[in-house]
């Protein structure tokens, strides 16, 4: 987990053109108001979701040119489908439509596609597009975009939960050995550090249920902008937020 990590300091990467000390490895955002964007125009919900693609790739390319480690981006939750089935099955188009797109630009970036949550039951359309670019990216060892997608922060400790039981049961895993260090092999996110900094847009300061065990000591940012609207001087001031913030980890 990241806070037993020893503290890194990035470097600042030339095509960043902000001056960014103690850049964060790991970014999570709640990417959230696309909704609202498209309302405001008088325009269809989903006119919000389509802007909110190119954002994404903006925000990529922000982070790959700060030297961020890992964006891990909150794209669909579990209980995302509760809202209208044509709202669900627009939403689950857009993976495939940013791939299709971006691809060849991640490629070119070093970007390595990976994703957390329930892959296998996203409509096969989905899975193939997703599964089609993490192929392509595996080896790439630039940025990790991890999009979080049929992601739940509560399912995902259930499922562990189980995986573990089933291991203690068949005496695989000794149950004093357990610790959190332990626990964390058992989710989504087994390989990765924790985040560093969790973005949330539109104005709503809670976390959905979104990496609720890696989020523990994490550093919180809110802004009231708009997914659609979050522009590169956005996502810089959020990183010069955290240039700022004193990390204890319970500590003094
Ligand atoms: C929340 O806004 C947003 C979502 C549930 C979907 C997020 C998806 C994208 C930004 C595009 C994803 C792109 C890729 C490449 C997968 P909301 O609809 O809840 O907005 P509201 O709160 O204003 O209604």
């Amino acid at each position: 987990m990241s806070f037993k990590l020893p503290f890194i300091k990035s470097k600042k990467k030339p095509e960043g053109d902000t001056e960014i000390i103690n850049v964060p490895r790991h970014v999570a955002i709640i990417m959230d108001g696309n909704g609202r964007w498209a309302k405001k125009r008088g325009l269809p919900r989903i006119a919000g979701h389509k802007e909110g693609v190119d954002v994404v790739q903006q925000t990529v390319r922000t982070a790959s040119n700060y030297n961020i480690k890992i964006l891990t981006l909150f794209a669909f939750s579990t209980e995302n489908w509760k809202r209208p089935k044509p709202e669900v099955q627009f939403l689950m188009k857009l993976p495939k439509q940013f791939l299709n797109t971006y691809l060849p630009e991640l490629m070119e970036k070093n970007v390595r596609v990976e994703t957390i949550g329930r892959f296998d039951t996203l409509p096969s359309q989905t899975k193939e597009a997703i599964q089609d670019a993490k192929e392509k990216t595996k080896n790439n060892d630039g940025l990790l975009l991890n999009f979080a997608i049929n992601y739940g922060g509560r399912d995902e400790i259930i499922q562990a939960v189980k995986k573990m039981t089933k291991e203690i049961e068949n005496n695989q895993l000794n149950i004093e050995e357990l610790d959190e260090n332990e626990f964390s092999n058992y989710l989504y996110t087994k390989n990765l550090e924790d985040p560093d900094l969790l973005i949330r847009t539109s104005g709503e300061r809670r976390l959905s249920n979104f990496l609720l065990w890696q989020l523990a000591y994490t550093e919180f940012w809110f802004t009231d902008v708009l997914w659609p609207d979050f522009r590169e001087e956005v996502f810089i001031q959020a990183l010069k937020d955290y240039e700022n913030r004193k990390r204890r980890y319970g500590g003094i």
